[in-house]
């Protein structure tokens, strides 16, 4: 039987990094509101000309190097975001094409904040099929250029950055399971036009911010419900969970339902703001390399976003 394992993680975050009290000089808003509400504190901006794929490329080589990979062995690219830098070639490939590897399939998954898990999930069960070796999975986002700056409500929740995982194959898991699911009746509360449906005029992120909470909170703790149950665990046999990083209080109230102490939570909303598809990689990287979470350890990964979509999945690391 082969299973795949987690070989490396990577994350990049872009150098500018604006402030509550930054926001607060750009619109009517205040630390203090965004705090209480949101649990953010700062969140990185892209550089004018920085791209999904330029930040995408700085993660994946990361994981890579921790996985002791170079790009040449990688033979799969599955990439999740919902800020392509372009309509086609998808950023699968134009990755590929930064990291020199040619002819393995290279594309891109676009689930909104699910689409790191969505990836995750797919490459999983090409390495369990045996079609992929080196598997690399990235979520990556550039939200500040699709963030409405003119809307308080929205705009000071979301940042940018990327993050990556390399796969590899195991006698043992590593990837226990992976649960995915959809309710398109849910497209209106989130959602960003700009595709070809043109009567779609909003080309910025529109969210119905009370209603996605309540959805998400609910929706959350079934998701985690579900992954304990299909490998005949408790919570309390948990190390970590690393949850998408959306808001501290949807974080914290998802924690509470299970019973979860914060303490066994990966938070990193408070310095990254909502980074979508990157949200789970980035916390998941910033958690490896500050000795948090260590090799052998039980972790549940969960992720909910625009569609709505979300998915879990559980990894001993
Ligand atoms: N600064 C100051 N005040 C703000 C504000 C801001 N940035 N944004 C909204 N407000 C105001 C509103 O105008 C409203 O004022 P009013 O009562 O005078 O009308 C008040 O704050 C309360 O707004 P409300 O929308 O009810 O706040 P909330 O407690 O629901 O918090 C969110 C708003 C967006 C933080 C919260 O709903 C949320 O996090 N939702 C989930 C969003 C999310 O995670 N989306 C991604 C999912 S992947």
């Amino acid at each position: 039987m082969i299973y795949a394992r987690i070989a490396g993680t990577g994350s990049y975050l872009p150098e500018k990094v604006l402030t509550n009290l930054d926001l607060e000089k750009m619109m009517d808003t205040s630390d203090q509101w965004i705090r209480e509400r949101t649990g953010i504190e700062r969140r990185h901006i892209a550089a004018d000309g920085e791209t999904t794929v330029d930040m995408a490329e700085r993660a994946a080589r990361a994981a890579l190097e921790a996985a002791g990979y170079g790009p040449q062995d990688v033979d799969f690219i599955a990439f999740g975001t919902t800020t392509p830098d372009m309509v086609f070639p998808n950023c699968g490939v134009l990755l590929q094409a930064r990291l020199g590897c040619r002819g393995a399939p290279a594309f891109s998954v676009e689930t909104a904040c699910s689409g790191f898990m969505y990836a995750l999930s797919i490459a999983d069960k090409f390495v369990r099929a045996g079609e992929a070796k080196r598997a690399l999975v990235i979520g990556a986002e550039t939200l500040s250029r699709i963030v409405d700056w003119s809307d308080r409500s929205s705009a000071v929740l979301f940042g940018d950055g990327a993050g990556a995982v390399v796969l590899e194959p195991a006698d043992a898991p590593g990837i226990f399971s992976t649960h995915l699911h959809a309710d398109g009746r849910y497209k209106d509360l989130l959602y960003c036009g700009g595709g070809t449906d043109l009567s779609k005029t909003r080309r910025t992120i529109a969210m119905s911010g009370n209603e996605v909470f309540k959805v998400a909170v609910g929706t959350l703790g079934k998701a985690i419900k579900e992954t304990l149950e299909a490998n005949r665990i408790e919570c309390s046999g948990l190390d970590w969970l690393v949850p998408h990083q959306a808001n501290l209080r949807i974080i914290q109230a998802t924690a509470r339902r299970l019973g979860l102490p914060m303490e066994r939570v990966i938070t990193t909303v408070q310095e990254h703001g909502n980074t979508s598809a990157a949200s789970v990689p980035l916390a998941l990287d910033t958690a490896v390399r500050s000795g948090r979470i260590r090799r052998g350890q039980l972790l549940l990964l969960e992720a909910f976003g625009g569609g709505f979509t979300w998915a879990s999945g559980l990894v001993r690391y």
